[in-house]
């Protein structure tokens, strides 16, 4: 193949990728929404979600600094490039409504709101818990998602980080996370 036909090649199959002409190695937005859509229990809603934070995450997973077997797996061949644009793409979409807020109780969500008070969730994550660059916005997500993001900083299972959240969450009980994440998954 001549550098003139290999160069056209690849202009072509970016071109495809971005129009999303045909199906590629490097997947395109709607198939992480096949996973992180509606309906789905322990994963998090990219929509609305900081555009570092979501960087810095793919990132960690491409370089296994996080772990989960299948963000490893589909995360291995991106390029920067292509990271910050899945960043940017989901980043800029209105936040995704909480889709278990049907089981919340409104006295287990004041108890939640006196442990995020007590720990000074707000310090870090926002007022309005909305969070800023890396640290994630946390309002309105899926109760099981929080739930098993605070138990893995806790059992050192999500150590991509500085430390900051394990420090927080170290001593909290199950029955306390749950408590939490009736609060921040009450936040509209
Ligand atoms: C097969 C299902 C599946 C697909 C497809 C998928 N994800 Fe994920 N993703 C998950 C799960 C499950 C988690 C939570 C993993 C964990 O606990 O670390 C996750 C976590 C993430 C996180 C971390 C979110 C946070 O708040 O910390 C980001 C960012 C992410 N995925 C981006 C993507 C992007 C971008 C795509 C498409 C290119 C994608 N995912 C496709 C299942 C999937
Ligand atoms: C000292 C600052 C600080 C405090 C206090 C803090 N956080 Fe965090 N939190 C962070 C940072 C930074 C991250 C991102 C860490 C990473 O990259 O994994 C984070 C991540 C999280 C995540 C993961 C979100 C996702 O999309 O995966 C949850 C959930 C969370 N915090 C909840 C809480 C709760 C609940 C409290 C109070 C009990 C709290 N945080 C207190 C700084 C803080």
């Amino acid at each position: 193949m001549s550098a003139m036909s290999a160069m056209c090649t690849t202009t072509l199959l970016l071109l495809s990728w971005i129009l999303g002409a045909e199906a590629q190695a490097i997947p395109l937005p709607q198939s992480c929404i096949r996973c992180h859509g509606a309906g789905q229990s322990a994963v998090a809603s990219l929509e609305g979600q900081h555009q570092e934070y979501l960087e810095k995450q793919i990132k960690d997973y491409r370089s296994r600094l996080r772990i989960h077997s299948k963000m490893n797996e589909i995360t291995q061949g991106m390029s920067d490039p292509q990271i910050e644009f899945f960043a940017g793409y989901f980043s800029k979409l209105p936040p995704r409504k909480n889709d278990d807020l049907a089981r919340l109780i409104p006295e287990r969500i004041q108890q939640g709101e006196r442990i995020a008070n007590a720990m000074n969730c707000a310090v870090c994550h926002g007022a309005d818990y909305k969070g800023f660059g890396i640290t994630p916005s946390i309002r309105g997500m899926r109760r099981s998602y929080i739930a098993s993001q605070l138990k893995d900083y806790r059992d050192r299972r999500r150590t991509n980080e500085s430390g900051v959240m394990f420090s927080v969450v170290q001593f909290l009980e199950d029955s306390d996370i749950d408590l939490l994440t009736e609060f921040l998954g009450s936040l509209p």
